[in-house]
């Protein structure tokens, strides 16, 4: 009996080593920690359950018969985070770069299967060259199993990737099917073709970290919410957001116990926002003074910053923020901004997560580059995010609700539960200084009529009002309760059961 536990233990020691010392030196030597060591720091100590820990590839073309490497490229299995359950896999780049075998599929696929059956988040941690290449078409079916898995979880559980190294062809629509994605600056690429396939399909000449590199997928294209300068501290970080989360789609966000007073009162905000109309203010300021402890977590903070979308708590519960960023763009809306909150509160209403939206928008962003690049289209996401939801929506108008912009910031039509005003609040269908314009041309030419058009104009709808006396605004709240009014507004919303009619799906725009 005791050489067969030795053999078991011999057998483990070696896969934990999956490509050898030499490999994992280079890996160390990159900055990058292995496989098992960042599930060790993602997970709670101990708390790791591994599968499949001998699973090897089927290949016998190209030698690799002679090549085998228990565990074949990817470590799986499920663990806790401060106690709550999740599912895991981290590809290891010491075994064939990571790449995706058939075998390594299926362990991927397996613990996707669990974590939607067993309600429970999947994290996966990439690390990849892409399709094995000696494999061919079977590990191509072994990524479309993958991806398969990725639609069928797809607001069921939350599915977060991390992007830890190379991640080239199928690597990266494994990501892109999930909720987040997030990358650690300088050691991590996502592209579909690489430099090389680039340079000789269009003589563009670019570098690895120019095409796919942190800071082009969080400020350019999108693709990923995040980056974090090292393995450590994007590990942490993924830990900090997945206490924002429920497990599944059945269940509601964990409540944490609050060191924050619901009534807290801030004086401050009564003075947030300036006399100028045009004057910028950081709705940062805002989010942080009504938030449990000041605490949020900003998502896609370096891209569309005319919005801000993240969570907060209030109360211990998980809150979903979308606010318009008048230091940006003065906080219009336009394409970029308009799809990124889209994809943030179908996330939110997908996991029941309460929506505050505050509101201080111009209006949509005018001009030919938008409306080539379908800012109608894209505009009509937010529009179509909002109007589906069926979690708790409260609004906040601090200034400018404008035009189009106010009927697709959560308005009372789009069936907000609470909307708030605050006295600040100008409701109309543009700024005075556009409307007396298009009303009065004729009097264009003089200044004193000009004056007095603008001042009654401004009189009329430069306040929230008249917006309050049709019932479109609940209540004119003083800025300074804001906090103990959100509160009281998600408490008795907490048991809020809306239900759209039946449907396959909708047809959203995309
Ligand atoms: C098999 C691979 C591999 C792959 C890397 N390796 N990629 N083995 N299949 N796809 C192996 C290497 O042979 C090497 O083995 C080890 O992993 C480390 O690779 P290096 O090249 O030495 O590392 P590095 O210099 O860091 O470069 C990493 C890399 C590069 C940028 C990822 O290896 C690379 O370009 N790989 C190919 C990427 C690619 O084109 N993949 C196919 C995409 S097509 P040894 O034994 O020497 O350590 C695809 C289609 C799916 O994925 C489409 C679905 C929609």
């Amino acid at each position: 009996m005791q050489d067969i536990l030795e053999e078991l233990e011999d057998r483990r020691a070696q896969a934990r080593l999956g490509g050898g010392q030499g490999r994992i030196d280079t890996q160390h030597g990159k900055g990058k920690l292995t496989a098992r060591e960042r599930i060790d720091l993602l997970l709670d100590e101990d708390s790791f359950e591994e599968f499949d820990m001998f699973v090897s590839h089927r290949c016998n073309d190209f030698g690799m018969e002679e090549k085998q490497f228990p565990g074949d490229g990817v470590v799986t299995g499920w663990g806790t985070i401060n106690g709550r359950k999740t599912f895991v896999f981290a590809q290891d780049f010491t075994v064939f770069g990571g790449s995706l075998s058939e075998t390594n599929a299926k362990k991927i696929c397996k613990v996707q299967e669990m974590a939607i059956k067993h309600g429970a988040p999947l994290i996966g941690l990439n690390d990849s060259g892409g399709a094995r290449i000696q494999e061919g078409v079977v590990s191509l079916g072994g990524y479309a199993d993958v991806f398969q898995n990725n639609v069928l979880a797809s607001g069921v559980i939350p599915q977060i990737s991390v992007i830890m190294g190379p991640c080239a062809g199928g690597a990266v629509y494994s990501p892109a099917l999930t909720d987040f994605i997030f990358m650690v600056r300088d050691t991590s690429y996502m592209f579909v073709t690489g430099p090389d396939v680039v340079k000789t399909v269009t003589n563009e000449i670019v570098t690895a970290e120019e095409l796919g590199g942190a800071k082009t997928h969080t400020t350019k294209s999108s693709v990923a919410d995040g980056a974090f300068d090292n393995d450590m501290e994007a590990i942490a970080e993924i830990r900090r957001l997945f206490d924002f989360l429920p497990l599944n789609n059945r269940e509601k966000a964990p409540v944490r116990q609050v060191f924050d007073t619901s009534d807290r009162i801030d004086n401050s905000l009564d003075t947030l926002v300036p006399d100028n109309p045009n004057l910028p203010y950081d709705m940062h300021e805002l989010i942080h003074k009504i938030a449990d402890e000041g605490d949020f977590y900003e998502i896609q903070k370096d891209y569309a910053k005319n919005i801000l979308c993240g969570f907060i708590r209030l109360e211990g519960q998980t809150i979903g923020v979308v606010a318009n960023q008048p230091m940006v763009l003065a906080g219009c809306l336009d394409s970029d901004s308009s799809r990124k909150a889209g994809r943030f509160v179908r996330f939110c209403d997908a996991f029941s997560i309460p929506i505050l939206t505050l509101v201080d928008v111009p209006g949509f962003l005018p001009g030919t580059s938008q409306e080539y690049g379908g800012i109608i289209k894209h505009g009509a996401k937010l529009l179509y995010a909002y109007g589906e939801a069926t979690v708790p929506k409260v609004t906040v108008i601090t200034r400018k609700a404008y035009g189009g912009a106010y009927d697709v910031m959560a308005p009372k039509h789009l069936r907000g539960d609470l909307n708030y005003a605050w006295p600040s609040a100008q409701i109309a269908v543009m700024g005075a200084k556009g409307a007396v314009e298009i009303l009065y041309r004729k009097d264009l030419g003089d200044a004193d009529k000009i004056a007095e058009h603008t001042a009654e104009y401004e009189k009329n709808f430069a306040n929230p009002f008249k917006a309050a006396e049709r019932g479109y605004i609940d209540e004119v709240i003083m800025p300074h309760g804001t906090r103990k009014r959100l509160c009281r507004a998600f408490a008795l919303l907490k048991d809020k059961d809306l239900q759209n009619p039946w449907k396959k799906h909708g047809n959203m725009p995309l």
